[in-house]
């Protein structure tokens, strides 16, 4: 059952957001207001649990800047929804250094007790799930945000931990606002032609990643393939594959 949504009024949200608007505007000299783009829009998220359309243009007017400004800026950003989500958006890492310390097993964890996959909403409206890239906390691997909060040292049975304390409504971090209801996906695909040189090419960016995941396959690919774009001092770095694939620098053409 989706949960009880209360009707959504923009006006009522964008009067709630206008103090807090103003004092961030105040803190920069005259003129400079669009300094507060960012704050501004992490207040709308505050109140509403997502950045909206509305939302956008609401910001470009009280900061006198072309609407595109914000929207470019606001999608640049994964830190802001731009479509509903649920009470709890879940965002395991899945880079490297939590990949050698068991995000594997933990992201298969949330998969199998949320019922979704990468991207998508249980059909109650209460989770979000990303398996997002590095969170530079590599030092506490595997980690997470919970709505932006991090999680850290992640287990298996951890993940089955926090999110029952979410069900019950016992987890430390705050769930979301919710004024309209999350669908089934959330990706905003027309970032599909915006990322970065790896995911160039990749049919569909936002599909599940994951290690091995297209992009990073064809960086190394590329990387083994091309020769070195600059002059770099000869040295030897493991890839991939146990050590049985190495790209060697090639042999210094200065005369010592
Ligand atoms: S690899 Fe997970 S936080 Fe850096």
């Amino acid at each position: 059952m989706p949960l009880d949504v209360p009707t959504r009024d923009f006006a009522a949200v964008a009067a709630t957001v206008a103090p807090e608007a103003n004092r961030l505007i105040a803190q920069y000299p005259q003129g400079q207001a669009r300094s507060a783009l960012l704050p501004i829009l992490h207040a709308f998220q505050d109140v509403e649990g997502w950045v909206s359309p509305e939302a956008l243009a609401q910001c470009a007017a009280w900061i006198d800047v072309p609407l595109s400004v914000v929207e470019s800026t606001a999608s640049f950003y994964t830190l802001f929804h731009r479509k509903p989500v649920g009470r709890y958006m879940l965002q395991p890492c899945r880079n490297l250094s939590c990949a050698i310390n068991g995000a594997g097993p933990v992201m298969k964890r949330f998969r199998e007790k949320l019922g979704i996959g990468h991207l998508q909403t249980t059909e109650d409206g209460m989770f979000s799930y990303e398996e997002a890239e590095c969170l530079a906390a590599c030092d506490r691997a595997p980690c997470m945000q919970v709505n932006l909060e991090f999680v850290y040292d992640l287990t298996v049975e951890k993940v089955d931990a926090l999110v029952d304390a979410m069900r019950a409504g016992t987890f430390d971090i705050a769930p979301l606002p919710q004024t309209t209801a999350p669908g089934h996906d959330w990706h905003v695909s027309q970032e599909a032609s915006k990322k970065s040189p790896g995911a160039q090419g990749v049919s569909n960016p936002n599909n599940t990643g994951g290690f091995g995941d297209a992009t990073g396959t064809r960086m190394i690919e590329r990387l083994a393939r091309d020769p070195y774009p600059v002059d770099v001092r000869p040295t030897s770095e493991r890839l991939v594959g146990e050590g049985k694939t190495r790209l060697s620098a090639p042999p210094s053409t200065s005369e010592h």
